[in-house]
């Protein structure tokens, strides 16, 4: 592979930027790159794109050799231009990645952690990157309750405590260098132009920042990162230049792994958890490792599943998930109807009560994902369910074994012309993390030590209940739900796609594969169609808008507590591979998501 001249990289993404801001589309998914599709005026179009039958109403983006999918318009197209100019899905991954912590600062990010799914074509197997924050060595199971027993809220999500030592960058640097070809300036380039020459802010950003503003101006640093000097937010269309941020990328590139665990960076970082009470050290951040894991996989029919393993809860559950709902005809039921949507509420019920009990981090505690995922124990989970009448959620303990989260995390898929598939989701936890800006940084902090267990046996701040198993302990990573997934049908990568959302993240990409798997639906269908969500605690079905009423009745009949949600569920950001053909969706439930193909 050739490696790609730096300057070249950054003329080309530099002129992407200016061409975007001259043009300002307006946010939309939908959005092809016409020269990607060969349409010879005498071709059968419907072998050429047979996806277009005039049937559906929702279109995925085609293209023929590259495409990445993601939550925002520039970072994705970084990650597309690396296609272009031949580099493979992991250096656009990686590209992208950062560029992500330029572009979409909500949830992109260097100082959080996540998790990358790789299928590699040439050795045609899987491998999962752990980049997981790590609690660190100063932490301990009680650290977030007062003196009372309570739990301290403010101090678990918005302090300088909130944080575990950051794992981004060290994963971005590890998928680049093991599976990589391009050289670590050339992938950091374009996120360095990006910071250090400016960004329209778009409506997206604007809208993100808005959203978020009373808690970004409570913390200095945040406050000059993300205002004009004189305190006033950034309008539409302003430039927003970001000097900070693109020193930190500078040192990450110039450095690499010790630009940011060690150095100036770090120094700055262990500077600002001294200055009031955070836990991180130089020597937690010289002490941060990714871990290489096997992914979970599972079989549903013919397909099969490839996802994220502990400390992810994701890839166990939606295994589990699809393993309790192979036994039963859900074509038969119809797509969400209340058969259907009942069959799979109550099969969350039994796989988030699980959740409570055995997931954690398996460096620390036996978690029994074997056995939760047997086709065995679904079929034992199964006799569980009643097919007519809801069980109680009180009623559901943790089943017996044979033998806090977040609404902003966010997920990208990447396809290459040589075979290679990445899903990527990655988080700062809430919505800019802990709305702390380490100074001289331009980078937010995680507040991801909120997802552990901080008061075990209570909810966290998404209603999940954590169990004893993900309690605080020195050098542990907490419980996560990010689920990137691979699909294979026929031995072959068919639907790659993940979404944020926290707990509703595993629920979302149940229905996104099921939606494929089972009822034929194109990726823009399948992300679009509503969804629900049920976490065994609370006792509540959360359906989005979009249900028949009659449906909701017939729920409620059969004793489901539905509540019509007042906020969608999740994200989705897919691309589905299919004879050859790239087809990409951007959830539309997000403004500003953006399919970059070529
Ligand atoms: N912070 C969200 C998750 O890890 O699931």
């Amino acid at each position: 592979m050739n490696r790609l001249p730096q300057s070249r990289l950054i003329l080309s993404l530099f002129s992407l930027a200016i061409a975007s801001c001259a043009t300002q589309e307006p946010d939309n998914a939908f959005v092809s790159d016409a020269d990607s599709v060969p349409m010879a005026s005498n071709a059968d179009t419907s072998t050429l794109i047979p996806i277009i039958d005039y049937k559906e109403r929702f279109l995925p983006v085609i293209a023929r050799n590259g495409m990445v999918v993601g939550p925002e318009q520039l970072a994705a197209e970084v990650g597309a231009q690396i296609l272009r100019q031949g580099g493979n899905a992991i250096d656009a991954a990686v590209a992208t990645g950062f560029a992500l912590a330029v572009t979409y600062p909500r949830a992109g990010n260097l100082a959080g952690g996540g998790f990358m799914l790789i299928h590699l074509a040439d050795d045609d197997r899987e491998t999962l990157i752990d980049y997981r924050e790590t609690a660190p060595a100063a932490a301990s199971r009680d650290m977030f309750l007062d003196n009372e027993g309570n739990l301290d809220k403010q101090r678990e999500y918005f302090s300088l405590q909130s944080a575990g030592v950051p794992g981004t960058v060290a994963g971005m640097l590890y998928a680049l260098e093991k599976y990589g070809t391009l050289t670590r300036e050339q992938a950091l380039a374009p996120a360095i132009a990006l910071a250090r020459d400016g960004i329209p802010v778009s409506y997206s950003l604007f809208f993100e920042i808005s959203a978020s503003a009373q808690n970004l101006r409570k913390n200095p640093a945040a406050k000059r990162q993300f205002f004009q000097p004189d305190g006033s937010a950034y309008a539409v269309g302003d430039i927003w230049r970001q000097a900070d941020l693109a020193w930190t990328l500078s040192e990450i590139s110039e450095e690499g792994i010790n630009g940011f665990y060690g150095g100036e960076v770090a120094q700055l970082i262990t500077t600002e958890m001294e200055s009031g009470g955070g836990l991180i050290t130089a020597q937690d951040l010289a002490d941060y490792r990714v871990v290489e894991r096997q992914p979970v996989r599972g079989t549903y029919k013919d397909f099969e599943i490839v996802s994220t393993p502990p400390p992810s809860s994701g890839g166990v559950h939606i295994v589990q998930m699809l393993n309790i709902l192979e036994g039963y005809d859900l074509q038969a039921m119809g797509h969400n109807s209340a058969a259907y949507v009942h069959h799979l509420t109550e099969s969350m019920k039994l796989a988030y009560a699980d959740r409570s009990l055995y997931l954690a981090d398996p460096d620390f505690v036996d978690v029994p994902v074997t056995q939760l995922v047997d086709k065995a124990y679904a079929e034992q989970q199964r006799q569980r369910i009643d097919s007519n009448v809801a069980t109680p959620s009180v009623d559901i303990a943790p089943g017996q074994l044979l033998g806090n989260e977040s609404t902003e995390t966010t997920h990208y898929s990447v396809a290459d012309r040589f075979g290679n598939v990445v899903s990527n989701t990655y988080t700062l936890n809430f919505s800019f993390g802990s709305n702390i800006v380490v100074p001289g940084t331009g980078m937010l902090l995680n507040n991801e030590m909120a997802d552990f267990a901080s008061s075990p046996g209570s909810a966290n701040a998404f209603g999940l209940v954590q169990g004893e198993a993900n309690k605080i302990e020195p050098g542990k990573r907490p419980l996560s739900s990010m689920s990137p997934t691979i699909v294979f049908r026929a031995g072959e990568p068919w639907l790659a796609t993940g979404s944020p959302g926290g707990s509703v993240i595993i629920s979302t990409v149940l229905q996104t594969t099921l939606n494929a798997m089972v009822f034929d639906m194109n990726i823009a269908t399948a992300a679009a169609e509503p969804r629900m969500h049920h976490q065994w605690m609370p006792d509540v079905l959360k359906m989005e808008e979009g249900f028949s009423l009659d449906t909701v009745r017939l729920l409620q009949a059969m004793g489901q507590n539905v509540d019509m949600a007042s906020r969608t569920t999740g994200r989705t950001n897919s691309i589905m591979l299919d004879e050859g053909w790239l087809y990409g969706s951007s959830d539309t439930r997000r403004p500003g998501g953006w399919v970059a193909g070529y």
